[in-house]
């Protein structure tokens, strides 16, 4: 990795473009100025990523995982009814383009419902963080098998033949799935401690709840096949989880924050399980994760700077869009 100069994001102290700004800007107009003025990201000059907090306003620390809620919107109603956000809430996109590649999945009966009623879950959350802080763009998505097979290829260090398919079955799907609200939710946990206002807090620590659930219902589905080959691969569910996880901490660049559904005794609970349905720190917290390191994992470039991936023209709103055209 290359150093870089420091990056300084000039976040308006005046953006009265909706009621959450203003009344901060009211209520606290020299504590927003002294948050918002000029929010810098320094860079880690050690060689490699920076792991720290990104400085930014509740607005934008709130609406950045638009790009995450989208993202999975768009997979869960796809996948399970073949139809996206347009057909069901036209107006939350703001004028972004319609994914890419989003297809209806071939699915068993009880998972179609349990992802139709996720993709609801996501439009609920969709119309939370609108109406509180405003809405973004949506970003362009590529949700097309092939950025999936890209992704599982990466996983596993080689080209997988045939190349992975997510809509082409249940087991393939969940795995599919595997790869993002878990990102959802670390950032969430990562988000909260560095909002001032107790309504965003609010909001975050709600959208948490479910983003979690969502996560441990995947993992356990998972975990019901830990063993099983993955066909038509030598691989099994819990080594295709392991192999992702590992990635997701490699991208993101600062240690382990991720962990696969069957692990060595010292990551599990109390370094006595080896089952790891839920991945977590040695005393069974949540890990945190930063919006850079997010970026680094759903671009699957490792730079935050170069969007790839799922977002092949990145993310939008301040924190995301701050990175993009500087390299
Ligand atoms: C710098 O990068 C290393 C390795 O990626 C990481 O462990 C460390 O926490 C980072 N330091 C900061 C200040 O972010
Ligand atoms: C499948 O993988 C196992 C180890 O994970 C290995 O022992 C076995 O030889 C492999 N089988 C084939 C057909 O590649
Ligand atoms: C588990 O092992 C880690 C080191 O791998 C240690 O830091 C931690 O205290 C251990 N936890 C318990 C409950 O023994």
């Amino acid at each position: 990795m290359v150093s870089r100069a420091p990056i300084y994001l000039n976040h308006s102290a005046f953006d009265f473009s909706n009621t959450f700004s203003r009344k901060m800007a009211t209520l606290s107009f020299f504590s927003a100025l002294l948050l918002t003025v000029v929010v810098s990201v320094p860079i880690n000059v050690s060689g490699s990523a920076y792991c720290g907090p990104v400085e930014a306003t509740d607005k934008d620390l709130v609406q950045f995982p638009l790009n995450l809620e989208f993202l999975e919107a768009e997979f869960f109603l796809n996948s399970a009814l073949g139809h996206g956000l347009d057909a069901i809430e036209p107006d939350f996109a703001a004028g972004g383009p319609p994914p890419v590649g989003a297809q209806k999945a071939n699915l068993d009966p009880v998972t179609r419902k349990i992802i139709e009623e996720f993709g609801y879950q996501e439009v609920g959350h969709l119309r939370a963080i609108i109406t509180a802080v405003g809405g973004i763009p949506r970003p362009l998505y590529d949700l097309s098998p092939e950025a999936f097979a890209q992704l599982f290829d990466k996983a596993v260090g080689y080209k997988l033949n045939p190349p992975f398919n997510p809509y082409s079955n249940t087991v393939n799907y969940l795995l599919a799935s595997y790869t993002i609200p878990y990102v959802g939710l670390v950032g969430y946990v990562g988000t909260i401690p560095y909002l001032t206002t107790f309504s965003s807090r609010a909001l975050v620590a709600s959208l948490l709840g479910v983003e979690s659930g969502q996560d441990a219902v995947i993992r356990t589905l998972l975990y019901e096949k830990a063993n099983e080959k993955v066909m038509p691969y030598n691989i099994t569910v819990a080594e295709f989880t392991n192999a992702i996880s590992f990635l997701r901490n490699k991208l993101a660049m600062c240690g382990v924050r991720d962990e696969g559904l069957i692990v060595p005794l010292r990551l599990g609970a109390e370094n006595r399980t080896e089952s790891n349905i839920l991945s977590a720190d040695s005393n069974s917290l949540s890990y945190a994760r930063t919006q850079p390191q997010i970026l680094r994992i759903i671009y699957g470039t490792g730079s935050e700077y170069r969007p790839g991936g799922f977002l092949p023209r990145g993310g939008n709103g301040k924190i995301a869009r701050s990175f993009l055209g500087k390299v």
